[in-house]
């Protein structure tokens, strides 16, 4: 299965890929949980990337797709993958492109999971995450088992830097302006399928599977 996961920040994206990945057999690329890994390694990649994110603002296209190129060398992602905010700017899309065709591969479905505005703002701001495992939560529509604490590995729960009201409405700004347009470039191209976002966990992934089995790839 070769499946990008589209959406605005707070869409669902992390939730369902987590679940897709596992049930499907192929590993889950965020480019959003390996700068945040890389951060937490102190490396180069992450002290870079987290100038961008703090500010809700996209990381260089060059910086991702190179980071992407890698990612999808490895031997794991051979089988397919659920990738998981990537792409997001029409170069980065083309730039898959150029990496797919130079694997003799093409793009598989784009599924865009959409929610109304201000429930990605409800749903960001009440997100906690595992800062050990990457498990997320919500305060009122997913809480952990105890509060606070992670149900997968009992770490403390943390609430992400960017995920402040003021740095959501900004991510929601660069989505309108540099995001939105690739849904267009794929749905021009025949492989984009919107589903509704919103609802319970359960019923959105359902409708991603029906998506998928309506002629996915
Ligand atoms: P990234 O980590 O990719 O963040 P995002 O795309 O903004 O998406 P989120 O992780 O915030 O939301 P999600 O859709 O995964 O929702 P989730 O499932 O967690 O990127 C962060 C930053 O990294 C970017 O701003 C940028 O700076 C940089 N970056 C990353 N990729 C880049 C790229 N390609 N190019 C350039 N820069 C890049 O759910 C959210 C909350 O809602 C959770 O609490 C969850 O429990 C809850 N929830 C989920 N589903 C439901 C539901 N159905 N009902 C109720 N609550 C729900």
């Amino acid at each position: 299965m070769n499946l990008v996961l589209f959406g605005p920040p707070g869409a669902g994206k992390g939730t369902q890929a987590k679940v897709l990945a596992e049930r499907h057999g192929v590993p889950h690329i965020s480019t959003g949980d390996i700068f945040r890994a890389a951060l937490r390694q102190g490396t180069p990649l992450g002290l870079d990337a987290k100038r961008f994110m703090d500010a809700g603002q996209l990381v260089p296209d060059a910086v991702v797709c190179g980071m992407v190129r890698e990612r999808l060398r490895e031997r794991d992602a051979e089988r397919g993958y659920v990738l998981d905010g990537f792409p997001r700017t029409i170069a980065q899309a083309v730039a898959f492109d150029e990496m797919l065709s130079a694997d003799g591969s093409s793009i598989g479905k784009v599924i865009s999971v959409e929610v109304a505005d201000e429930e990605l703002v409800r749903r960001l701001t009440g997100r906690r995450s595992c800062p050990v495992c990457g498990a997320a939560y919500h305060v009122e529509s997913a809480p952990p088992k105890v509060a606070g604490a992670c149900d997968a590995c009992g770490s403390a729960l943390v609430q992400r830097e960017d995920d402040s009201e003021g740095v959501v409405r900004k991510r929601l700004e660069v989505y309108n302006a540099q995001t939105r347009p690739v849904a267009a470039y794929y749905q021009d191209r025949g492989v984009l399928q919107r589903i509704d976002g919103s609802g319970s966990i359960p019923d959105v992934l359902d409708r991603i599977e029906k998506a998928l089995e309506d002629g996915g790839r």
